[in-house]
């Protein structure tokens, strides 16, 4: 899978991508990630890539034209950039992608449906925002989270890291992205490991009983009641199987009387 990100801090990510799954996927070109520096594409001799908004108003606005620019090259042959776009992928028409507060947030469903496209481009904004006429050349805005950052960088990050780790082979079969919180519409439940006892907490018997259909429900059991206690919004539309019901019933019952011995 292919990931090209326009930005005007390409050296932002040199060093976030050469660790962990990911930085271990690109060497084995699994993925790769190019990034294009937006300025590259300026025609002016101060290299302009912003002006202030039309109307007044405080910051800058990212101008139109360089973003346009810098799309159509990655999408056409891929002229510049520090990855280089090979003649290849020039075919597959990337998806393009702007990373804005004012976006769809980002959820585990999105990332798992852009892990199945070959090529993503990110455009990272910068300022107080791009102006809306670059938004014609984009496919889809994304946000990851109610809240705003300095710039679309680390949102670029977030996505390379969400739907890169999704691709086939990035994750170790032993780290299969099945159990992941939300990608069964449900919070992953409790985890342990060794010691056994640990200030004074021991690990739950049932994890070291070796029976693994009662491990089974624990972990079903314990996950519907971490979803239940802190998003239990996700259990309106997570996939509930009838034992999920009785068991949601019994964890309900269960934190009815806790309330009762409390008061
Ligand atoms: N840029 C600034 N804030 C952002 C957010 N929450 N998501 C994506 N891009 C952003």
């Amino acid at each position: 899978m292919k990931f090209d990100i326009l930005t005007l801090l390409p050296d932002f990510f040199v060093s976030a991508l050469e660790y962990g799954v990911i930085g271990r996927a690109i060497t084995a070109g699994k993925l790769s990630v190019s990034t294009h520096d937006i300025r590259e594409y300026t025609t002016d001799r101060h290299r302009t890539v912003d002006d202030a908004p039309y109307g007044g108003g405080p910051g800058m606005v990212m101008k139109p034209d360089p973003i346009a620019r810098a799309i159509k090259a990655v999408k056409g042959d891929g002229v510049g950039g520090t990855g280089g776009v090979d003649g290849a992928d020039a075919d597959i028409v990337p998806t393009v992608i702007l990373v804005t507060p004012q976006g769809t947030p980002l959820t585990q469903q999105i990332a798992q449906e852009l892990a199945k496209k070959q090529h993503l481009l990110i455009l990272c904004g910068r300022y107080e925002g791009v102006d809306e006429r670059a938004r014609s050349e984009v496919d889809l805005e994304l946000s990851i989270g109610d809240y705003v950052i300095t710039g679309g960088e680390p949102a670029a990050l977030v996505i390379v890291d969400a739907v890169g780790r999704l691709v086939p082979g990035v994750l170790g079969s032993a780290d299969s992205p099945e159990s992941d919180s939300y990608s069964d519409g449900l919070l992953e439940g409790p985890q342990y490991t060794r010691p056994e006892m640990f200030e004074g907490v021991k690990v739950p018997d049932v994890l070291l009983s070796g029976d693994h259909k009662r491990i089974g429900r624990w972990r079903r059991k314990e996950s519907l009641r971490r979803t239940l206690e802190r998003r239990p919004e996700l259990l309106e539309t997570a996939p509930l199987s009838d034992d999920d019901r009785e068991i949601i019933k019994e964890l309900k019952q269960e934190e009815l009387k806790q309330g009762e011995q409390d008061d």
